[in-house]
């Protein structure tokens, strides 16, 4: 088989990328190691920024999500027992955010490209991408018990932190930048309306907590618990006791509880390879780079590379110069740099280390107060999490 571009990897990047493609008349394949209910019922993103909003809705698939994705104008930020609102719109100059899960978004994105995409193919396990520096590379997959190639004119790796394709790139040109964090998250849903217009991130002696939803009748709750946490050693009451504990305020307000339907502890970790591409292959979202999930903007990055190389594969095809896709790399890397350190400053300034002194406490909580007094520091936050202009 031959194509133009082989994506390997059927999550959002490698998805929404198809879709993009497809618009432009470029042809491609999507090649995703998972069964189709695996890739729509992985529970991960719950926050949409302003540019993937509008990305998806002009690549034509926005439309269950402007029937059913929550507007968000704000965040509140809670510390030292006192709620503080962010607004979004207001210090952004009208950008906001949108409740609308990544299930929902591979859902839509999966819909469309069996209806009238692209080939994408479940349960196609990729092993290796040959010939990078080529102007044919290969992909060697195994789909339906026998071993298949697919030979491209580019290779776009959209195999998530696990993929095999960020292994093309020969480890004498690749630089790894990576942190990993003293915590994790344990995440859970629960059939109960939110306590919550917006979200509230939660500071507080106890450790972190985020409260975010899905629908107007299931809530999203995270708790910052040590690394290693095993689920099973926290009960439903135990999860709402402590939930209890890290948002209460001085003043009205109550934690509603409902029957949890889902628990699970995810490691947080920064992670970026250097360059985003080497020779006919890309990498794009989680297979070039990792934020800990504190400002979602994982889904968010992986959104906002795709768009950056579906406009320089449309070039390409319209003047024959490469220009954008050479630049490619340069041109996500700041923006992923961006979010990087946004993602670190949100977990760093939100988070309980478990080596943490008295002071670095105070100074938490002072960078907390600046947010709250300052609309310039509160501006500087509401960019950032709403997001920046895709360069
Ligand atoms: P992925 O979604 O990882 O997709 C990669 C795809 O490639 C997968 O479908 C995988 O099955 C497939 N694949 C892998 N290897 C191969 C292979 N060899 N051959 C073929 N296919 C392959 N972000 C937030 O903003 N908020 C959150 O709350 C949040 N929670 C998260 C929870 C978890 C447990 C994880 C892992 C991530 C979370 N993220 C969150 C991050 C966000 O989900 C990711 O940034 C986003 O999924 C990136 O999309 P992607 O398409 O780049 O990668
Ligand atoms: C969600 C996850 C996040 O990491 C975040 O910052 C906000 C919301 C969510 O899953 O809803």
């Amino acid at each position: 088989h031959t194509t133009t571009v082989g994506i390997i990897g059927g999550g959002p990047a490698g998805l929404l990328l198809a879709r993009l493609l497809h618009n432009s008349g470029i042809d491609c394949v999507v090649l995703e190691s998972r069964d189709r209910a695996y890739v729509e019922q992985r529970q991960r993103a719950g926050i949409l920024e302003q540019a993937t909003v509008d990305v998806l809705r002009s690549s034509g698939a926005g439309e269950r999500l402007d029937r059913e994705g929550i507007v968000h104008d704000g965040i509140e930020l809670r510390f030292d027992r006192r709620g503080h609102r962010i607004d979004f719109p207001g210090l952004t100059g009208g950008r906001r955010v949108w409740i609308y899960a990544q299930t929902e978004v591979c859902k839509d994105l999966i819909a469309l490209q069996l209806a009238d995409g692209a080939p994408l193919l479940f349960e196609a396990q990729v092993h290796s991408v040959e010939g990078a520096d080529t102007d044919r590379p290969v992909i060697r997959y195994t789909h339906e018990g026998r071993e298949q190639t697919l030979t491209c004119d580019y290779v776009v790796g959209a195999d998530g932190f696990h993929g095999v394709a960020r292994s093309a790139i020969p480890e004498s040109l690749k630089r790894t930048y990576e942190r990993v964090y003293p915590y994790s998250w344990l995440g859970i849903l629960a059939d109960v309306p939110p306590s919550c217009d917006e979200l509230i991130y939660a500071h507080s002696p106890r450790g972190f907590a985020l409260h975010s939803m899905r629908s107007p009748t299931v809530s999203r709750l995270y708790l910052q618990v040590p690394n290693g946490t095993d689920p099973a050693d926290w009960s439903d009451e135990r999860i709402w006791d402590e939930l209890d504990a890290r948002f209460a305020i001085d003043g009205d307000w109550k934690l509603e509880r409902g029957p949890i339907t889902s628990k699970a502890v995810l490691p947080m970790r920064s992670f970026v390879t250097e360059p985003m591409r080497y020779g006919r292959v890309l990498l794009a979202g989680d297979a070039a780079h990792i934020v800990p999930p504190t400002g979602a903007k994982g889904l968010n990055l992986a959104a906002a590379d795709v768009i950056v190389l579906a406009r320089a594969f449309a070039r390409l095809k319209e003047t024959g110069s490469a220009e954008l896709l050479d630049a490619y790399s340069d041109t996500c890397l700041r923006r992923v740099w961006r979010a990087e350190h946004f993602s670190y400053f949100m977990t760093t300034t939100l988070h309980t280390d478990p080596d943490q002194s008295p002071f670095d406490t105070r100074l938490q909580i002072s960078q907390l107060d600046r947010v709250a007094a300052s609309p310039h520091a509160a501006a500087e936050l509401a960019e950032n999490y709403a997001g920046l202009p895709i360069g």
